[in-house]
């Protein structure tokens, strides 16, 4: 079955997204995003979601064109219309078509689509995953922009190399995920990178799950020989949740294993997500 999406103002079948060939998106990349999830079927931290598109959008000289409380209306009529057990809720902006292809006319593409979320398998979050290294730092990183060219660029490397995702460093710091945020744990203090990176709302989240769980919580930067050491590291975003990593290229990080802090952490995120996307007052 077509799933149900929104589209310049109008609920269509998400095929009938049709965007034109002169969209600045496709041809300038001149776009910005977000990928929202749910759990027990609500929202999950709509109103920070929310808010990064619109500075993301802002800082691109766009405009969401709807406000926060007529967004979360159109997401809350699109989860039901298409009844998933839990979604992922992409909303994609651009500048939309130009009959140069160049400047803007401000006619911006804006739609949301619902997808059903498909987990990783057990075995990631059971045994931890393997992830690989690209030199590399966004232009813009607070910006989430269509843009990934660098993570389609080494995606077949990737498989290859059976990794589950891409760190990108650059001038010998770990800064990001092609999709993700870092975050490594040394003596039970917990470190992520501060600066260059997309502020991810799992990041956000779990710095605030951390410092509840009396873990120290250190956001500064990482260099990748301080990384190599760690006794843990993990990667953080909306659809892959706590992603425990045991080797980054042909490293190993710890033991190799699943670590305590770790695990702690993805079992009390599991457990607090699930709720408080279902109450009114927020646990963390
Ligand atoms: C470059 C980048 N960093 C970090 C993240 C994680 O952000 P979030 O936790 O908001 O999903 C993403 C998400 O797609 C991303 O694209």
């Amino acid at each position: 079955m077509e799933s149900i999406a929104y589209f310049n103002g109008n609920i269509v079948e998400s095929k009938n997204v049709l965007i034109s060939p002169y969209d600045l998106g496709l041809l300038r990349a001149y776009g910005v995003f977000d990928v929202m999830r749910t759990w027990s079927n609500r929202p999950f931290l709509l109103p920070e979601h929310y808010r990064r598109l619109r500075n993301s959008a802002k800082e691109l000289s766009l405009r969401v064109p709807l406000s926060e409380k007529e967004f979360a209306a159109v997401v809350e009529n699109l989860l039901r219309l298409n009844a998933f057990p839990e979604s992922r809720i992409r909303t994609v902006l651009t500048g939309g078509p130009s009959p140069d292809g160049y400047a803007p006319t401000g006619k911006q593409t804006f739609f949301i689509l619902i997808e059903e979320i498909v987990p990783l398998p057990d075995e990631v979050y059971v045994r931890g995953a393997k992830i690989i290294t690209v030199d590399y730092h966004r232009e813009r990183s607070h910006v989430k922009s269509t843009n990934y060219s660098a993570a389609m660029k080494h995606h077949k490397e990737r498989v290859k190399k059976n990794a589950l995702e891409i760190l990108y460093v650059h001038e010998g710091k770990a800064l990001e995920g092609s999709a993700s945020n870092l975050f490594s744990v040394k003596k039970k203090r917990l470190i992520t990178p501060k600066d260059d990176i997309l502020p991810g709302i799992t990041r956000n989240y779990i710095i605030r799950l951390a410092k509840k769980l009396k873990f120290g919580v250190e956001e500064r930067a990482i260099s990748v020989k301080e990384l190599l050491k760690a006794d843990e590291v993990f990667m953080t975003s909306t659809t892959k949740n706590i992603v425990p990593v045991v080797a980054i290229d042909s490293n190993r990080i710890g033991p190799g294993t699943v670590g305590p802090v770790t695990t702690q952490i993805m079992d009390c995120f599991i457990k607090y997500a699930g709720q408080q996307a279902n109450q009114p007052d927020r646990i963390v």
